[in-house]
């Protein structure tokens, strides 16, 4: 297999890495994270989520994020929206796209969103009505494809069901996410080739968080599959509130330094975005996640 010539990297910091924190974040630092990845030549930001603020308090203010970021053209501000009070949430921020979220785990899925498998579909099904009517796009997620953090082992033939279901009903891409960053490159390859199978390759994408410390070799592994989108979160930050001690995901700045050396075109300013990430860490006053952004800083 050949290498994409270009990949396309979906930024999740402001909602992946940013649910995760504690601390209250404002509105105002959130804006300035969304617009300084875009300046930073990012085309597809997931700004936030309308779920319940019970659940995930930090994505409260998710309408006031929307409200707030210079929304330019050519750049996709996407929203999580867990069921249709979510979606019509989004719809009244002028969200223009949405993802909704399933797991190939039942315990994570029970976790996460309090339903079955089964019941999370159904519940979707409605979102993707009101989507189509109103000519919004939606992704797919499934979390939990290399392992859960309840139950162990995921059985890649659930994982390829979940896929296949969301692409059935309309995801135009079903990114498959390993949320407890606990895979391999070869467990990475095979999933893909299972997937695959059911849901055409350019219709998926890898979303790796980086528990292991596996998730660049993934990545690398994944392209080999032929898969050319990735979601990536600045600086590393995040987490996932349902899966105790999961880091954030693979950091942006470390995947494209990665992409960059391959030759492969994604249309973002290293230096640009090392800012953005070091900006929002000075604001959490946290180190950062990236080991890119960390060597480059210490060069300056
Ligand atoms: P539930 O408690 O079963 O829902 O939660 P319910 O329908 O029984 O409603 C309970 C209350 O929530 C009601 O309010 C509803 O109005 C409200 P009350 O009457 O008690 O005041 N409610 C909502 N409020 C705001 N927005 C909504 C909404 N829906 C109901 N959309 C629910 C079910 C799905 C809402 C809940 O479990 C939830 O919000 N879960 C969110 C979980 C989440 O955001 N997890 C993190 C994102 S997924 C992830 O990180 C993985 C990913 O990155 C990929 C990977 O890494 O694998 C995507
Ligand atoms: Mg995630």
């Amino acid at each position: 297999m050949t290498l994409p010539t270009s990949v396309r990297l979906v930024e999740v910091g402001p909602r992946d890495g940013l649910q995760n924190e504690k601390q209250p974040i404002s509105v105002a630092d959130k804006v300035r994270l969304v617009d300084d990845l875009t300046a930073a030549g990012l085309a597809y930001v997931e700004v936030g989520s309308f779920v319940s603020p019970k659940w995930v308090p930090q994505m409260a203010g998710s309408a006031e994020v929307f409200a707030g970021i210079q929304q330019k053209p050519g750049i996709t501000y996407a929203a999580l929206a867990p069921n249709l009070k979510g979606f019509e949430a989004a719809l009244e921020a002028g969200v223009k796209e949405v993802a909704v979220f399933a797991a190939a785990s039942e315990a994570f899925s029970q976790k996460n969103i309090n339903c079955s498998i089964k019941e999370s579909l159904e519940r979707f099904v409605p979102v993707m009505d009101a989507a189509r009517e109103h000519d919004i796009r939606v992704r797919g997620y499934v979390s939990c494809v290399l392992g859960c953090p309840y139950q162990g082992e995921v059985d890649l033939q659930q994982v390829a069901a979940v896929a296949a279901e969301l692409d059935a009903m309309g995801c135009y891409e079903v990114s498959l996410g390993d949320t407890i960053g606990v895979g391999t490159a070869g467990a990475s390859r095979k999933m893909f080739e299972v997937v695959g199978a059911r849901v055409p390759r350019e219709r998926l994408a890898g979303h790796f968080h980086d528990t292991y410390g596996q998730a660049l070799a993934n990545i690398y592994a994944s392209l080999l599959e032929g898969i050319a989108v990735f979601d990536s979160s600045v600086a590393g930050l995040g987490g996932c509130p349902y899966a105790k001690g999961a880091t954030g995901n693979v950091a942006t700045e470390d995947v494209l330094y990665l992409l960059n050396g391959l030759g492969i075109h994604t249309g973002i300013d290293l230096d640009k975005l090392i800012d953005a990430g070091q900006r929002i860490c000075t604001v959490l006053d946290k180190p950062n996640g990236s080991r890119v952004a960390r060597a480059r800083l210490a060069k300056a």
